[in-house]
């Protein structure tokens, strides 16, 4: 019986490496990157890539990630697989992956985020005032900051600034998963208004954070304006900026000093978006599944779109001729099976065009 389990498993995992590396390989335009990336997974990262895949919520990281494949927001696009499909194994698959193999190249700065200048941060702050609950009320990077009931308690431990966040995670059916962390600041010895998150071992990610302007005066709109970057294994300068409010919602007093702190560092506090807090239920089953048939149809329609406009087309040559003996050898490995996974299949999946 457990013999039987376990071929039929292998056997399963080996169909959903093709799989994978099939749509990563075929329909991307840097698919010599992709392929790579597949080889030295298969290489590098057989067992993580084989526990991933036994894993409900890590295969279907890994087939959300498929669907990213050449979208101008393709990072962002991973980064909400990521969101939704967060798990220990998926962790211990990005560790191999994007850490100790390096089979992921890193994102690199691109100059969005940049550090402010230290006339722009306020002089003093004590990170004795950030304790307690707080609220993001507005957020300017979507990617990040703009999450529903996004309710974050600090407090203080020795010198560090410690912060239990929370927020929640919206599901294609209109649903929701609350996530939560804990996230440790070094305030900079210089500069009180520079809170360093460093030392973590996920992805050895280190968050800096520089408060634009605070006003902290036990009342009801009191705020912090945090504007941060980052840089992990995978992506050297992300970013983005928050409002932290102890009202869960933004109390419009404030506005004018946001405004001017925002432009300090070159953006509109207009492009900001509010968030949600006010953190309601769950909307019943009934209404999540309306709406995912919804969304099933406009992801129908888009793709049939993309099809149209001749959207999967590649330069093969340029392809071909970038691969090493070793990627060739496992391309045609994977064409091959991936052939016999169609036929297996009577052509019900259409495996180019599935996207
Ligand atoms: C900031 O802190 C310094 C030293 O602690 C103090 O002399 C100064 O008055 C403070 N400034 C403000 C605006 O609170
Ligand atoms: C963080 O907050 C959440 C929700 O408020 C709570 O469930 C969790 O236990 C807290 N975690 C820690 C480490 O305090
Ligand atoms: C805010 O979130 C609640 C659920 O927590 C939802 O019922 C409400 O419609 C949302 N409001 C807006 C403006 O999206």
């Amino acid at each position: 019986m457990e013999m039987i389990t376990s071929a039929l498993k292998s056997q399963f995992i080996k169909i959903v490496v093709i799989l994978a590396c099939t749509f990563l390989v075929i329909p991307a335009a840097d698919a010599v990157d992709a392929l790579k990336t597949c080889a030295c997974l298969l290489k590098e990262c057989r067992f993580e890539l084989a526990k991933c895949i036994a894993n409900p919520s890590c295969a279907a990281n890994v087939a959300c990630l498929q669907t990213c494949n050449n979208r101008p927001d393709e990072t962002e696009c991973q980064i909400k697989c990521g969101d939704l499909f967060e798990n220990s194994v998926v962790d211990e698959f990005n560790e191999c992956a994007v850490s100790r193999k390096k089979c992921v190249p890193q994102k690199s700065d691109v100059g969005d985020f940049p550090v402010p200048d230290p006339t722009l941060i306020v002089r003093n702050f004590s990170i004795k005032d950030f304790s307690g609950k707080w609220f993001i009320t507005s957020g300017l990077n979507p990617t990040f900051d703009t999450f529903d009931c996004q309710l974050h308690e600090f407090h203080t431990e020795s010198n560090k600034l410690v912060g239990n966040i929370s927020w929640r995670i919206g599901t294609p059916d209109g649903g929701f998963i609350t996530r939560s962390t804990v996230q440790r600041f070094v305030q900079d010895p210089n500069h009180p208004g520079i809170l360093y998150n460093h030392d973590n071992e996920y992805l050895h990610y280190q968050d800096d954070w520089y408060i634009l302007s605070s006003k902290i005066e036990n009342k009801p709109d009191d705020y912090i304006f945090v504007y941060y970057r980052g840089r992990n294994d995978a992506w050297d300068g992300y970013g983005g900026a928050v409002v932290y409010t102890r009202s869960a919602v933004l109390p419009l007093s404030i506005v004018p000093e946001l405004e001017k702190a925002a432009q300090s560092v070159g953006r509109n506090f207009n492009e900001f978006i509010r968030t949600n807090n006010t953190c309601g239920p769950e909307p019943p089953l009934v209404e999540r599944l309306e709406k995912t048939v919804e969304e099933g149809e406009k992801t129908i329609i888009r793709e049939v779109e993309e099809i149209e406009e001749g959207e999967l087309r590649r330069d093969e040559e340029y392809f071909l001729k970038e691969l090493s003996k070793e990627e060739m050898d496992l391309l045609s490995e994977l064409k091959m099976e991936a052939n016999e996974v169609e036929k297996l299949f009577g052509r019900a999946l259409p495996l180019r065009k599935l996207r």
